[in-house]
C-alpha cells in the first residue's frame, strides 16, 4: 500500500515542527512548500537526516512549486506571517487574505481531493477565506484553533490540580481569539466536572477563573517571552493530531474550526465547535446545549469573528 502524503504549505516554525512530528509518527511522505527559496530545502533534507537516528521511514521532499503537492492526502496550511508582541491575531488579517489566496488557487489546482487543516490566523476568518478561495467541500477544510487552546486549558489545570494532563479534558469554544469561551462544566478531571471539583473544595471559582483568563491570553504569552514570533510547538502538535485522526479514521472528538450549516442557528460561518473527524473529513458538528452565560458569550466570539469575515470581504470583493 502506497504512503499517504502531507502536504504543508508554509514551512517557518509550525511547519518545520508539523514535518518533523509528521515523520515521527510516520503519518506518510512529506512535501514541505515555501516561498522562501532553500527553508524548505533544508529542513527537508536536516529532518531527513534524522531518520536513520530515529527510525521513521518517510520521504521528505522541500519544494517552491505547487506541483510538488499534487495528490496530497492531508495539507496543512501555515503560510503567512506570525504576530509580534503588542499584536493581536486580527492585525494579521490583509496580509494573511492575500496569501490564503494564493494558497487556495494552488490547493484547488494541484490537491482537490486532500482534508485541509488551515493554522494561519486571525483562523476563523482565514479558513473560512480559504475554504472559498479552494473551493473544497466545506467538510474537508477545517481550522486547528480548538484542540490548542483546550490542550493549555488542559495543561494549566493539570499543573493546578497537580494530577496528569492525561486525566485532564476540557472543552473550548467559539473563535480563535480573546473571545474564546472555555467551557468549565464541559470539562473534567477523570470525568469529575469542575464545578464539582470546586465544590469539593480542589479550587476556587475565582482561581478557576484565573485559569480561563490564562488560557484566553495562552498565545500572547507565548508570543510576549519568545518576542521574535509566535508559538510552535503545540499549535503543530495540535494540527497532526487532527491528521492523524482523519488518516486512520479515528472519529476523535475534537474541538475545530468547522463550517456550520445551521447548528447552532448559524449558516455559512466557520467557528470552534467540538466535531468528529473520521476518513469523512468533519463527520459531525456536535452541538451541546449552552447555558445562558454560556450562550453569552458564544454570541460574542461568533460576532468578533463575523466582523473579520466582514473585514475580509472589503478587502477582496470576490469572497462576498
Ligand atoms: N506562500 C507560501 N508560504 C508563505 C507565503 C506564501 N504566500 N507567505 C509567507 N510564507 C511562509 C514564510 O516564508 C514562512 O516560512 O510562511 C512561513 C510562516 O512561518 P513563520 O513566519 O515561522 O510563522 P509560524 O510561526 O510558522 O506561524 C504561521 O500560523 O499560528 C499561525 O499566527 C501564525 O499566521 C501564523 C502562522
Amino acid at each position: 500500500m502506497a504512503r499517504n502524503k502531507i502536504a504543508l504549505i508554509g514551512a517557518g516554525q509550525i511547519g518545520g515542527t508539523l514535518a518533523h512530528l509528521a515523520g515521527l509518527k510516520e503519518l506518510g511522505d512529506i512535501v514541505l512548500f515555501d516561498i522562501a527559496e532553500g527553508i524548505p530545502q533544508g529542513k527537508a533534507l536536516d529532518i531527513a537526516e534524522s531518520s536513520p537516528v530515529d527510525g521513521f521511514d518517510a520521504k521528505l521532499v522541500g519544494t517552491n512549486g505547487y506541483e510538488a503537492i499534487a495528490g496530497a492526502d492531508v495539507v496543512i496550511v501555515t503560510a503567512g506571517v506570525p504576530r509580534k508582541p503588542g499584536m493581536s491575531r486580527d492585525d494579521l488579517l490583509e496580509i494573511n487574505l492575500k496569501v490564503m489566496e494564493q494558497v487556495g488557487a494552488g490547493i484547488k489546482a494541484h490537491a482537490p481531493d486532500a482534508f485541509v487543516i488551515c493554522i494561519t490566523n486571525p483562523l476563523d476568518a482565514m479558513v473560512w477565506a480559504l475554504q472559498k478561495f479552494s473551493g473544497l467541500p466545506t467538510n474537508k477544510v477545517v481550522g486547528m484553533a480548538g484542540v490548542l487552546d483546550s490542550a493549555r486549558f488542559r495543561y494549566f489545570l493539570a499543573e493546578e490540580f497537580g494530577v496528569s494532563v492525561e486525566d485532564v479534558t476540557a472543552f473550548v469554544l467559539g473563535g480563535h481569539g480573546d473571545t474564546m469561551v472555555p467551557l468549565t462544566r464541559y470539562s473534567t478531571v477523570a470525568g469529575i466536572p469542575l464545578p464539582d471539583l470546586i465544590k469539593m473544595g480542589w479550587c476556587t471559582k475565582e482561581r478557576l477563573e484565573e485559569i480561563v483568563q490564562r488560557t484566553r491570553d495562552g498565545g500572547a504569552e507565548i508570543v510576549g517571552l519568545l518576542k521574535t514570533g509566535s508559538a510552535f510547538y503545540a499549535p503543530a502538535a495540535s494540527a497532526i493530531a487532527m491528521a492523524e485522526s482523519y488518516l486512520k479514521d479515528k472519529k476523535r472528538v475534537l474541538p475545530c474550526a468547522a463550517h456550520l450549516d445551521g447548528q447552532y442557528g448559524l449558516t455559512n460561518t466557520y467557528v470552534g465547535v467540538p466535531t468528529v473527524i473520521g476518513a469523512g473529513g468533519i463527520e459531525r458538528v456536535i452541538e451541546i446545549d449552552l447555558n445562558s452565560d454560556e450562550k453569552a458569550m458564544f454570541d460574542k466570539s461568533v460576532a468578533s469573528v463575523e466582523g473579520l469575515v466582514d473585514a475580509c470581504k472589503k478587502i477582496q470583493p470576490a469572497l462576498a
